[in-house]
């Protein structure tokens, strides 16, 4: 959406510190040994409590073959994004998780995710890994004002994977947000500047840049919903959601 009141604002901003809120809660219990499954409870709950409806539950984008079953998005390890919460699946230490989620308040739709260690050191790379997707998804907020061109994102993704030897997750992307969880148009984590439509002041966007310790390729697994590395190797993913300005974005989601 691209905003046009003063309320539009207002109703985004409380989205999003709802959103941060119950992100940073999860974080907080994503430790050894809980289950998935129970940290998706968890996200549905506290969503609901804040007087918020979960995004993902049941939603069916084009082209899925089943909707979504549940609340949060939990990828481990090889897996990148769109991780199916189980009973079955516990964190274990050193795992490197990405929690994505989304909600709407009031009709407003925010989306963001992070990516976390179990037990919070992990192993070096996995380290290097997520901070350098982290300098990633601030490089490519920075890139996103009025006037900028969709690809001048991606490339600003692409510089810093260059930067550390990491690979962009193909294919998958960033999205403008706000009436829905995703719209128009598809904000691409690979880009040549200058190239693609232009961004209009007050564009609310959900801009997610992902990258993997290997190559970029990804495939699809047999839950049709999971995206894992096609080479097994391990990636992470961060995401916010921005009001496009004249200068600096506004951040919605702060991490
Ligand atoms: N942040 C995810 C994305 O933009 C949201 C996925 S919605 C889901 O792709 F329902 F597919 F989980
Ligand atoms: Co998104």
């Amino acid at each position: 959406m691209i905003i046009e009141t003063d309320d539009d604002k207002k109703q985004l901003r409380a989205a999003g510190n709802i959103l941060s809120g119950v992100l940073k809660d999860l974080e907080a219990a994503a430790k050894e040994g809980i289950t998935t499954a129970e940290l998706d409870l968890m996200a549905e709950h506290a969503i609901v409590a804040r007087g918020a409806v979960p995004a993902f539950l049941n939603y069916k984008p084009d082209g899925a073959a089943i909707p979504y079953p549940a609340a949060l998005c939990i990828s481990i390890n090889d897996e990148v994004v769109h991780g199916i919460p189980s009973q079955k699946r516990i964190l274990r230490n050193g795992d490197i998780v990405s929690l994505d989620l989304g909600l709407s308040y009031n009709g407003y739709f925010v989306d963001s995710a992070r990516t976390l260690i179990v037990g919070g050191e992990g192993d070096a790379p996995a380290r290097r890994l997520i901070a350098a997707t982290r300098e990633a998804l601030n490089a490519a907020v920075a890139a996103a004002h009025a006037g900028a061109h969709t690809g001048d994102i991606g490339a600003a993704v692409e510089r810093v994977a260059r930067k550390y030897k990491l690979g962009v997750v193909k294919d998958l992307g960033g999205h403008a947000v706000g009436r829905a969880v995703h719209e128009k148009p598809f904000i691409g984590n690979e880009g040549n500047e200058g190239e693609g439509e232009v961004l209009p002041a007050g564009m609310v966007l959900a801009i997610e840049p992902m990258l993997s310790e290997g190559k970029g390729d990804i495939i699809l697994a047999e839950d049709n919903w999971t995206y894992k590395m096609r080479d097994r190797s391990r990636a992470a993913h961060f995401e916010q959601t921005i009001i496009v300005g004249e200068g600096a974005p506004e951040i919605l989601t702060a991490l």
